[in-house]
């Protein structure tokens, strides 16, 4: 497949893209973003990408420069001109060029830009293998629920859990309250019990964390939407991360301690399964 940008209007190679030097989004982080994975050609719920970046554009008072059906015409060609079967989209609108001040410019010009870039698949629930995290105290502001391009917390903790050997740091803020991970989602089999931090400005409402929630609810798995904090975390029988591009993650160690018995437990291996069934439903093979 070609990798390919789309900028205000034009299609190129991805690797030729280019924006302005004084494009906000560069200069103070002034944007917000998606991403959206693409399974057997098909975008896995566009539409719930797009709701979220509408709302996420409202917050910082930016208003979306195309409408819902031109966005999704832009992708279906980028789409079908690049040739991605597995891969993802990405969309960043921010407030523009201009020069450098923060005040809004007087006459902002958006910029959205879109590109479509391979991503292999793991292709099923088999392939999918437990990972490590850290833990490591929240230090973001406080309008995580904003999927905005301001992401050095996220860079300098995610790296942290890099150097440690681990997939993700789990995130942490006042009384030891799990948030969520640098770039999912988290939750914990806690008693009988699956429990995830409920949707607030802390968190980022993720999409993949509502296509877990529902499927528990499916699979009639007892679940809430309730704070839990480190102590928890650490009696947990089973641990899962969420998120677009790490699917249903199953943790298998947290701070180096072993979670359930180091393995997939049954309530993973159950989500894992239902949520490879709905990319089938969803995004069906030719
Ligand atoms: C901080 C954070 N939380 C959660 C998520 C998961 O969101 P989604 O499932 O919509 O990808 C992400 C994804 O990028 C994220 O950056």
């Amino acid at each position: 497949m070609r990798n390919l940008a789309w900028i205000n209007g034009s299609v190129c190679n991805l690797s030729e893209a280019s924006i302005s030097l004084e494009d906000r989004g560069y200069l103070l982080g002034d944007g917000v973003y998606e991403i959206i994975r693409v399974y057997n050609k098909t975008p896995f719920y566009l539409s719930a990408h797009l709701e979220r970046i509408k709302r996420s554009a409202r917050e910082i008072r930016l208003p979306l420069p195309y409408s819902p059906v031109e966005i999704e015409a832009v992708i279906t060609d980028l789409l079908k001109q690049s040739g991605c079967i597995e891969g993802y989209i990405y969309i960043q609108l921010t407030r523009g060029p201009a020069p450098r001040d923060h005040l809004f410019p007087v006459e902002p010009k958006p910029s959205m830009v879109f590109y479509v870039r391979e991503m292999a698949s793991p292709g099923g629930a088999d392939a999918v293998k437990p990972g490590k995290c850290i833990t490591l105290p929240d230090e973001r502001w406080l309008n995580c629920y904003i999927k905005s391009t301001n992401l050095l917390p996220n860079v300098l903790a995610r790296q942290k859990a890099a150097e440690a050997g681990a997939v993700e740091a789990i995130l942490y803020r006042a009384g030891g309250i799990v948030t969520e991970a640098t770039r999912s989602n988290v939750f914990a089999v806690i008693g009988d019990k699956v429990r995830t931090h409920p949707e607030s400005k802390l968190i980022l409402s993720g999409i993949t964390r509502r296509i877990a929630l529902d499927i528990l609810e499916e699979l009639d798995v007892p679940s809430a939407e309730e704070a839990f904090t480190i102590e928890d975390l650490s009696s947990a029988s089973e641990v899962f991360l969420t998120s677009t591009t790490m699917e249903i993650k199953p943790v298998c160690a947290v701070d180096e301690k072993p979670v359930g018995n180091n393995k997939t437990g049954p309530v993973g291996r159950s989500v894992i399964k239902a949520f490879w069934d709905k990319i089938a439903e969803h995004c069906p093979k030719e």
